[in-house]
Parts: C-alpha cells; structure tokens; sequence
C-alpha cells in the first residue's frame, strides 16, 4: 500500500489536525464490514459523474448492482442498460425504503444539494456511502454527516479520486522528504468557473415547459422550489447557483485543497477573508480570492499557515513565481511555498519543485495510483480503509464552504471557532452555515 493512503497515515493524519477524538480514531478503525462475500449496490444519481462511478463500481468483480435512481428516465434508462436487472426508481427516498435489507451500499451522485438529504437517509439505515464531492452544500451539512458517519460505523469514501492519484503520491513522497522546508504559505487556484458553467449572472426570468422525462420537483428536493428552465441548472450548470451548488470552490477545492490539508495535516482555520466581488443573490461570483490563515503545526513555520484560494483565472502572483523562476504555471494546482523552495502538487501532471536549478539533481519519485472506487468497495467487503472517510472529507469540505461564506464579507476578517462550529461574534457569518429547509424535505439531523 502507498504510504499515502495506508490507515495510519490517515490516523496519523487526524491527530495532527486535531479533527478528531482518540474516541472516534478508535471508532474508525472498527468500521462495520458487509457481511456477504458481495456487495449490493444502489446508485442514487446517475448521469454525468454519477455514470463513471456506476461504472467504476460495478467494475468490481465482487459487486451487484441491484437498484439504480435518477430523476431524469433517460440517464435512468441508459445505467439500467448496463445493469440488466436492477430496479429502478425516480424517488431515492422510495429506494431507500423498498430496498431496506436487500442493498448494502449506495453512490451519491446527485447535483451538491442534495447530498446531505440522501447521504444522511442512508447512513440511519447502515449502508455504507460513496458520496461525490463537495460532501455536502453548507457546513452545517458537514458537520451533520461527519457525525453521523461517525456514529454509523459504516464505510465511506468522498469521491476525490485525485487523491488516488499516482500525481498526489508522488507529490506527498518529495513533501515528505522536506525538500522546501518548513512551510509558510499554500496557493491552491482554479481556472474555473469561466468556460465550464455560469456564475455572476442573476436568476433568468420566466419559465420552460419541464421535459416529460424529468421529475423537476424531485431535482429540486431539498431547495426552493423555483421554476424550470432549459438548459440552465439541469443538467451540470447548476454548479454557480446558490441554492444548488457551491460554486468554483466548492467544486474545485475538494480536489485541489486536499494536498494542502493532507500534506500539512492542517487543522480548523483560526480565520478567514474574501478580497473578491460580493456574490449576488442568486450566484457566486466570476473570480474570488479567500485568504485562510491556520494554526502552525510540525511541517510549518512559526505560523499562522497562510493559505489563499483563487479562481476565475487567478492564479499564483507574478512576483512570487518569479521568485521561484517560473514565467507560468499550470491552470489548476496546489503550490507548498517552504523555507528552502516550493512544491506543485498537480492533480493531472506531474508534482515539481522549484527553483528548478535547485532542485534539478532530485529524481521525481513514481507514485502509486490506486482505485478510489475499489478502495471503498474492498473496505466495504472488510479489506482495508478508505482514504477519503467522510471525517476527513467533512473537515476538507468545510474548510472550502467556509470561503464561500467569506465571500459574503468582502476585506473583513472572519475569525472561525472550529470546536463550536461557529464564527467568534459574528451571528451574520453564522447565519450562512445553514440554508432555509423546504417543507416537507427537512432533514431531521439539521433540526
Ligand atoms: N469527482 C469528480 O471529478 C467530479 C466530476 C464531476 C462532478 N462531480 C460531482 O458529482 C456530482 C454530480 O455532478 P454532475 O456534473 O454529474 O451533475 P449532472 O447534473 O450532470 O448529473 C447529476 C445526475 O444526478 C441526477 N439527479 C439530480 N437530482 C437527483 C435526485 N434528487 N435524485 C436522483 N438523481 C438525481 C441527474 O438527473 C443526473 O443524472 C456533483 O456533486 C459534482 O460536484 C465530481
């Protein structure tokens, strides 16, 4: 096993972070294991990414898809073509309650706003959950499916796969070997949202028939209940607005903040500030860029950890990657600026070390891929951890939800009280953790 992703690097991990009790370390290690030699699985979304984890799930030679939910029929109809025999639903709240006893596990690959409502319906009933990224749409929402995984003692996986990379290990082996020295500030940007989905626009005014073939009022679920239209929330560009998605941030920093968090063992922020454009009511904003300072640890200096985010095309600033001696830099990236140097971490390329002369003599190390998706399923079956549990992927969810609240504060200082979940004096701040419930679909761990 990759030293990345063994379970005491994760343990090692979270006392490091100071994310969770030895109780609960304790309770993770002792996660309730399926107890058939298969695996029957029910995917809940899926079209778009929920397709590839369908896929990649059911690729496992030890898995059964045995029920399959979507609310739009033809994503529905072409999963049920690849899983012949599985039942089919439009409701997952149906699903759940039909296939009581007859379904192990579920994916949840659903738009952002609804992962908490599915994830937290199916840890109460014991499955084990492979939910996609961001974990949740509020903080709130976080912290209720961290404890409740937690308490459920089933297996979970957020799906990160970047974080199975060989590109991430091979990064976290030259991180390991201290190269740069002790860390004093992380950049971690994005290239979306521009080109990828809209943000900084309002709501479109009117409304279009909704499609024979899609449930609308079941798509919005748990959010207000607005009207349809074509070709702007359904499918995939939902992702700016609001009340659906979380924006570039939120999208993205699941991916591209997990070194930072991984590598560092970062804990809860002390604070947080948006230099960026208000969002409006309806959108995130075009660009943002949050600034985070953490607590010092064991691979920083004396601290704080300054960690800034960017996206909408802003990225490292020029005079530090001159410093570094870079004329440019990759779209997307996480860069570790240490005492001695500084350190790519890239999802999709290979990690570097700069100042390149300096460090031209170190020999890349080969990182080690591993299927995120089998991981979870061969957990699932009793064969080893997961490497993104629901634990981690709360607090690394978090840390990035809690810059979307920041963006609602342009230049002021939020300053973040990670124990009580909550901002030190700033009930406005604190508002925005939660989101309004819709009647008739209030999740009761919210209440
Ligand atoms: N890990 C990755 O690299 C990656 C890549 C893309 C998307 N994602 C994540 O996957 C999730 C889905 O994103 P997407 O781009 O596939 O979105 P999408 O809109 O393209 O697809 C969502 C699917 O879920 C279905 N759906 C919507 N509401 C539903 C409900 N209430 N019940 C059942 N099915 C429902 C839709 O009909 C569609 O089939 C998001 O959370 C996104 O952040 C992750």
């Amino acid at each position: 096993m990759s030293p990345s992703l063994s379970r005491r690097s994760f343990l090692e991990f979270t006392a490091a972070a100071g994310g969770l009790s030895l109780a609960s370390c304790a309770a993770a290690q002792s996660r309730r294991r399926t107890s058939g030699a298969r695996l029957r699985h029910a995917g809940i979304g899926v079209g778009g990414m929920g397709s590839t984890d369908l896929d990649q799930i059911r690729a496992h030679a030890q898995v059964d898809v045995v029920a399959l939910c979507d609310v739009d029929e033809n994503n529905l109809r072409s999963a049920a073509e690849r899983c012949p025999g599985a039942r089919l639903y439009r409701d997952w709240r149906e699903l759940l309650d039909k296939e009581r006893g007859n379904i192990d596990s579920v994916h949840v690959s659903t738009p952002d706003h609804m992962h908490a409502a599915i994830t937290l319906a199916a840890l109460a009933r014991g499955l084990h959950v492979y939910c996609q990224k961001p974990l949740t749409r509020t903080v709130n929402e976080a912290r209720a499916v961290s404890r409740s995984a937690r308490e459920s003692g089933v297996v979970t996986q957020m799906g990160i796969q970047n974080h199975s990379n060989a590109a991430y290990d091979a990064a976290l082996q030259l991180f390991r070997a201290r190269h740069i020295g002790r860390v004093h500030e992380v950049h971690v940007w994005t290239d979306r949202p521009a080109g990828w989905w809209p943000q900084g626009v309002g709501r479109p005014e009117g409304q279009d028939e909704v499609p024979a073939t899609l449930d609308w009022d079941k798509w919005i679920g748990v959010a207000p209940l607005r009207p349809f239209k074509k070709d702007t929330y359904h499918a995939f560009r939902w992702r700016g607005f609001k009340d659906f998605g979380t924006g570039a941030q939120g999208d993205m920093a699941c991916h591209l903040m997990d070194p930072a968090l991984w590598f560092l063992g970062l804990s809860d922020p002390l604070r947080v500030r948006s230099v960026g454009p208000r969002p409006n009511d309806e959108t995130y904003p075009l660009w943002s860029t949050v600034h985070y300072e953490f607590p010092a640890n064991d691979w920083t200096t004396r601290g704080p950890l300054l960690l800034t985010w960017r996206d909408g095309g802003k990225k490292v600033p020029s005079d530090l990657l001159k410093e570094l001696g870079l004329e440019q830099i990759v779209d997307n990236g996480c860069l570790f600026v240490g005492e001695e140097g500084a350190l790519l971490a890239d999802p999709y390329g290979k990690p570097a070390l700069y100042p390149a002369e300096k460090f031209g003599h170190i020999a890349l190390p080969e990182g080690v891929a591993r299927n995120h998706w089998f991981e979870w399923v061969e957990a699932c079956l009793g064969r080893g951890e997961t490497s993104a549990p629901f634990e981690y992927a709360a607090h690394l969810t978090e840390v990035a939800l809690l810059g979307n609240v920041a963006l609602r504060f342009p230049h002021e200082t939020l300053d973040w009280n990670g124990g009580k979940g909550r901002f030190i004096a700033r009930p406005d701040a604190d508002l925005l953790l939660g989101a309004p419930q819709r009647t008739g679909w209030e999740i009761a761990e919210l209440s």
